[in-house]
C-alpha cells in the first residue's frame, strides 16, 4: 500500500510533504534553502542564529543587525516562496525574545525552538496570532514537564514537538554519556514522547505531531518512523549538500569528502555536545588549545566568554564561509553518506519515491 495522504497537520496549517528541513545556523539555512523546500511542499526553516554576523550595515550594533537581518531573510524568502516558512530559534541565545518578536511581526508560519527549553510560552503575549510553535526536545520526561507546565501556567500547550536523537547533527539535548545509551535510540525516543504527548491531544483538541529527527537519511528511515506515528520527519545534514544550500561550496564540500571515522563529538561553549565534522581546529581545542578573541557581544546566554577557549560563533561562521582552518562543519552521524551535492527538487523527490517504496514494502 502506497501511503497516500502524507500529510502533516500542524494546528490548521497543512504540509503535503511530511518533512520538515531542520534549522542550520550560522547561515547554513538562510532564504535561499529554506525558500526551495518550502516550494516542494516540505517546511523550509531559516535559521536565526548569528544572522547579525552577515550584516554590512555599520550603523546597526549586533543585537540591532540580528533582527534586521532576521526580518530581511523571512522577506526575502516570503518573495521566492508561498510555501510554508518556519524560523529556529534558540532558547539559549541572548536575544530570544526579540527573536520571537521579528518571527511573529512577520508573520512567519511557525517558530522551532531548539538550543533549550523555554519554560514561559514565548508567543504568549501576543494574543491571537496564526504563527504557531514547536519545540525540540531529547526525552518524553522533558515534553511532560513542558507541557505540564504551559498546560497549569498559561492553559495551552506547543502545537507541536520535535524529538531529536543522539545522531542530530549541532547541539544534541544529551549529556556525553548519553549519547551512544541505547535507550536514547530516536526509535526508543520517539514513541515514548508520543505516549507523553497523547494525554494533551486530548485534552486540548489538537493534532500535536511529534516529529522524529537525528540521523535521518533515506525514505526508508522516514517510513520506519511515520509509521511510528510520528507525523513528520526533520532533516537538516541531506539539505546541506543542495545547490540551494546558503553555505559556500567549500562547505558542502566538507561533507561531500567526509568520511564515517571524521564524524564526531565536540565540547561546545554553549554548555552542550556538539556532534561535528573533526578537523585539525577540533583537535587542537581538545587538545587543550585556545583560539583568542574578542567577543562582539554576549550572544549566548550560558557562554562564559572569558574562559571559553574559542568563539563558536566565529568558529561556525568561518566554516560556513570555506574557512575550515579557523572552523568546523557541525553535521549529523550519517554526513559521510553525502556524495554529491544535488538540488532541494530532486532531493525531496527522491527520499519521497524511496519513502512510498518503503511503505508499500512494510505494510
Ligand atoms: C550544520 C548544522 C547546523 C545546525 N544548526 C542548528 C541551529 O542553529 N539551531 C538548532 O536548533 N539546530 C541546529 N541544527 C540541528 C538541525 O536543525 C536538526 O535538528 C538536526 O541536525 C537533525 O538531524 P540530521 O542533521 O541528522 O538530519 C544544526 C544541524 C546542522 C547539521
Amino acid at each position: 500500500m502506497i501511503i497516500k495522504n502524507n500529510c502533516l497537520k500542524i494546528d490548521d496549517l497543512q504540509v503535503s510533504v511530511p518533512i520538515i528541513q531542520g534549522g542550520m545556523g550560522i547561515g547554513i539555512s538562510g532564504a535561499n534553502l529554506a525558500a526551495a523546500v518550502a516550494e516542494e511542499g516540505a517546511v523550509g526553516v531559516i535559521s536565526s542564529v548569528g544572522l547579525g554576523l552577515f550584516c554590512k550595515d555599520s550603523a546597526f550594533d549586533y543585537r540591532t543587525a540580528n533582527k534586521e537581518m532576521l526580518k530581511r531573510e523571512i522577506r526575502r524568502a516570503k518573495e521566492m516562496t508561498k510555501g510554508i516558512l518556519g524560523v529556529n530559534i534558540m532558547a539559549v541565545v541572548s536575544d530570544f525574545e526579540d527573536l520571537v518578536k521579528v518571527a511573529v511581526n512577520e508573520k512567519i508560519d511557525l517558530v522551532i525552538v531548539g538550543g533549550g527549553l523555554p519554560l514561559k510560552n514565548p508567543l504568549k503575549s501576543f494574543g491571537k496570532i496564526k504563527t504557531k510553535i514547536l519545540l525540540k526536545i531529547s526525552s518524553a520526561r522533558a515534553a511532560n514537564l513542558l507541557f505540564k507546565y504551559w498546560d497549569k501556567n498559561y492553559n495551552n500547550v506547543p502545537d507541536g514537538v520535535v524529538v531529536e536523537g543522539p545522531l542530530a547533527g549541532g547541539h544534541l539535548g544529551f549529556k556525553p554519556e548519553g549519547i551512544n545509551d541505547p535507550e536514547n535510540k530516536l526509535e526508543i525516543l520517539v514513541p515514548e514522547v508520543i505516549k507523553a504527548v497523547i494525554p494533551f491531544r486530548n485534552k486540548f483538541k489538537k493534532d500535536i505531531p511529534v516529529i522524529a529527527a537525528g540521523g535521518i537519511y533515506t525514505g526508508a528511515d522516514m517510513c520506519k518512523f511515520i509509521k511510528m506515528g510520528a507525523g513528520a520527519i526533520k532533516m537538516a545534514t541531506r539539505f546541506v549538500a543542495t545547490y540551494e544550500c546558503d553555505a559556500s561550496e567549500e562547505f558542502k564540500n566538507i561533507y561531500v569528502n567526509c568520511k564515517k571515522e571524521d564524524i564526531g563529538i565536540i565540547k561546545s561553549p554553549v554548555g552542550l555536545p556538539g556532534r561535528a565534522i573533526l578537523n585539525d581546529f577540533t583537535r587542537e581545542i581538545a587538545a587543550g588549545h585556545k583560539k583568542p578573541f574578542t567577543c562582539l557581544w554576549k550572544c549566548l546566554k550560558t557562554c562564559d566568554y572569558k574562559v571559553s577557549p574559542y568563539c563558536i560563533s566565529m568558529a561556525l561562521v568561518n566554516a560556513r564561509n570555506g574557512n575550515l582552518n579557523d572552523g568546523f562543519a557541525f553535521a549529523g552521524a550519517n554526513a559521510y553518506l553525502v556524495d554529491k551535492i544535488v538540488s532541494v527538487k530532486e532531493l525531496i523527490k527522491s527520499i519521497m519515491q524511496e519513502y512510498n517504496a518503503a511503505c508499500a514494502m512494510q505494510f
